[in-house]
């Protein structure tokens, strides 16, 4: 299987967090979380992957065509994409040449992705150096809370996709109504190193993916399988804290604000 192609964007945005590219680049890779790719593979199997059918079969979503998944760092949701047969082509896109080099290669072997299908592009989601309307489906995994401007990013996001194309965001920060403000350590040790880490309330996700041009909805996740596991999640969730596929479709006729 031929490896994945890498592309370079010509130049970031005026939004770009430096600190947070140094970052990923300097210090990521050190911290006991991330220190070795067998950590890296635990994190890929930690369950996130059955978003997948999640999206699929109970939200709809069309793994179609031509993609791209913005701020895909380790690269799972691209690799999962790139084995199945509908889609053609898959864009991997981060702002961090170290996350695409040392760390998505593995990934996609790990995962037996069809790497002949897979440009990996250090790029700016802010800037998507894309063509108007020429994706299919856009997908992000825990990225968009990384946006220094938010409406900027959905904006290009709205532009690359083809009318009836869909953007789908998983794992997002969301502000649940019941929130006493506990900032987990991770997020603590993330802001100390500059690494922008915004968490809005639904309401404000959906004002954004609105003045963007989508359609929105947002869909509660429960991927537990145990069944007390599954009664807590449908209990709480949405309450203390907030698990969500936020979901933009581009309708036809949509047009280019
Ligand atoms: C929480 S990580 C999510 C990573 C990925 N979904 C995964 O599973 O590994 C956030 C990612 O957003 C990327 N990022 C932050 N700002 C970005 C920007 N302006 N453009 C593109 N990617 C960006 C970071 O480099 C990082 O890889």
């Amino acid at each position: 299987m031929p490896p994945s192609k890498l592309q370079r964007f010509k130049e970031f945005s005026e939004y770009l967090n430096v600190a947070e590219v140094e970052y990923r680049r300097d210090s990521q890779l050190q911290e006991a979380e991330f220190d070795s790719l067998e950590k890296w593979y635990a994190q890929v199997d930690d369950g996130r992957r059955h978003y997948i059918p999640f999206l699929r079969d109970q939200c709809g979503v069309k793994f179609s065509g031509r993609v791209l998944e913005l701020a895909a760092g380790s690269g799972w949701m691209s690799a999962e994409m790139s084995r199945m047969p509908e889609v053609t082509e898959v864009f991997t896109l981060d702002a961090s040449e170290t996350l695409l080099q040392e760390i998505a290669p593995n990934i996609f072997l790990y995962l037996r992705a069809q790497e002949d299908k897979i440009t990996r592009v250090v790029g700016d989601f802010h800037r998507l150096e894309f063509e108007d309307e020429s994706f299919d489906l856009v997908t992000v995994d825990g990225g968009l809370h990384h946006a220094v401007c938010l409406s900027a990013v959905l904006a290009e996001v709205f532009r690359v996709l083809k009318p009836g194309g869909e953007h789908v965001a998983i794992r997002e920060m969301i502000t649940p109504p019941l929130w006493f403000k506990r900032t987990s350590s991770t997020r603590r040790r993330l802001i100390a190193a500059g690494v922008t880490e915004n968490m809005y309330p639904i309401k404000e996700w959906r004002t954004a993916f609105e003045k963007a041009g989508f359609s929105f909805w947002a869909r509660r996740v429960n991927l537990k399988t145990n069944w007390l596991a599954r009664l807590n999640e449908w209990l709480f969730n949405g309450l203390f804290h907030c698990r969500y596929v936020l979901l933009g479709a581009k309708q036809k006729g949509g047009s280019i604000s």
